[in-house]
């Protein structure tokens, strides 16, 4: 990423950020922002801390992720305050000294304990809406995270600035790159451990520094949905590889998902093309003013769809919606609002002032109720899976009858089918930042 690019973006994101600071202040009656980047949590009964994972509001302001200890204030009509920590330490990796494109645009003050930022924080600690983690108290300054402040922060956080949209290019980037190393190893025989390995070298990243825990599955494991066992040794045969996996950039998420068949599994190819084509129309739905979990419904009547033409099911797709057999090859929710976050806060949030909208009748896992607006990003990520305690369950019902299980105990070896893409609606054709990524690739 030009430098010279951030450099020009970052002054406008700041300001947007600034704007939205100001008016959240004044719906809860503050006068300053406070923002924590929180500290290390340590493991029951040791001295060995968790990896450490800065504040979302802190990162959101500048690309720092590594600097536990550190605040942020922000007053309307001031220039941002960034008190940093640098500890005298020679056990661990001091942070580096600020530095970059964002560096001018705060007044920074350099404390080498935690402790001593309250001195730098406002003295009036009752005009403050502190924001964080309880475990970054500092003196008086105690999160108090007020929900009038929040809620109208997490609300606007679904419109990316350029800034962040550029971020997340960056971010699918690496994570397209990485995919294509895993396929590879894939199609070389690889065991899923050896498959990870491949992914991270060609990310650039370390486990810690992705967005989630990698997925990465060969064969039926692809039927878990959150499968992270990474087994050491390759199976006879590799019939189906499910990978959703993510990479980071400045503290922005991509979250990729892409399944593929093993040599020879034509039938399960089908299925897999099947499912990119209906999300490859889901994605070109993303559109201002769409309901999502109207394009989630809508989704569940594509997928049963094509379990009905591949011969899976013998009733209609509205039956089968109707029925709930669709949730029984499709149980998560469509997608989700993505950037800070892989999975973005307030996707459920009515307005700005709060509430919550909430999912559709049967849809439990669904996380985004809201309408699409330009500037928004999110995954559009549809599944089929085998699951063996969902199919054990439907084979007690009275639509049991309407399913081919022949057909369907065939298809148990392969797992299941997830595309997963991160687009961003825009005032015209979507922004698929996941296919533009693979794309630059070739
Ligand atoms: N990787 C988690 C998800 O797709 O939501
Ligand atoms: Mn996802
Ligand atoms: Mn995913």
């Amino acid at each position: 990423m030009p430098t010279a690019l951030l450099s020009q973006l970052y002054p406008d994101h700041l300001a947007t950020l600034q704007q939205r600071a100001s008016v959240a202040l004044l719906r809860g009656g503050f006068d300053h922002l406070l923002i924590a980047a929180g500290q290390p949590h340590y493991q029951f009964l040791d001295d060995l801390p968790y990896p450490f994972q800065v504040n979302p509001h802190f990162k959101h302001w500048l690309p720092v992720t590594k600097a536990p200890g550190s605040w942020l204030v922000i007053t309307p009509g001031q220039k941002p305050k960034l008190i940093y920590l640098q500890p005298h330490d020679y056990w661990h990796v001091v942070p580096e000294a600020p530095a970059g494109y964002w560096v001018d645009h705060f007044d920074i003050v350099i404390v080498r304990e935690a402790r001593e930022a309250a001195a730098h924080l406002p003295a009036q600690v009752e005009r403050c809406a502190i924001v964080g983690e309880e475990s970054a108290t500092v003196g008086m300054h105690r999160p108090n995270n007020p929900e009038a402040v929040l809620n109208h922060l997490h609300w606007h956080r679904a419109w990316k600035t350029d800034y962040e949209l550029a971020m997340m290019r960056v971010a699918s980037h690496l994570g397209a790159r990485a995919h294509r190393a895993a396929e590879a190893a894939f199609r070389g025989g690889a065991s899923e451990y050896a498959i990870q390995m491949a992914y991270l070298a060609a990310a650039r990243e370390t486990e810690n520094e992705l967005p989630y825990s990698n997925i990465v599955c060969l064969n039926e494991h692809g039927a878990v949905l959150h499968y992270t066992n990474l087994e050491r040794n390759p199976p006879a045969q590799s019939h189906a590889f499910l990978i959703d996996a993510g990479a980071s950039f400045h503290g922005y998420a991509c979250d990729i998902t892409r399944t593929y068949a093993g040599a020879g599994a034509e039938e399960f190819r089908a299925l897999v093309d099947a499912v990119d084509h209906a999300q490859r129309d889901f994605c070109s739905q993303v559109r201002p003013g769409k309901s999502y979990p109207e394009l989630h419904v809508h989704a569940h009547l594509v997928l049963a769809g094509i379990l009905r033409e591949q011969g899976f099911i013998r009733m209609s797709a509205e039956s089968a919606v109707e029925s709930g057999v669709s949730r029984v090859f499709f149980p998560h929710g469509l997608g989700h609002y993505i950037g800070l976050q892989v999975h973005d806060i307030g996707g459920f949030q009515a307005s700005e002032d709060g509430g919550t909208l909430p999912k559709p009748d049967g849809h439990p896992y669904l996380r985004l109720t809201r309408t699409l607006d330009a500037g928004q990003v999110m995954t559009i990520e549809p599944g089929i899976y085998f699951i063996d305690l969902l199919l054990a369950e439907l084979k007690q019902r009275p639509e049991a009858s309407d399913v081919d299980w022949e057909k369907v105990d065939a298809f148990r070896k392969y797992g299941g089918v997830r595309i997963e893409d991160d687009v961003a609606c825009t005032a015209g054709e979507p922004e698929n930042l996941t296919r533009d990524a693979f794309m630059a690739l070739n």
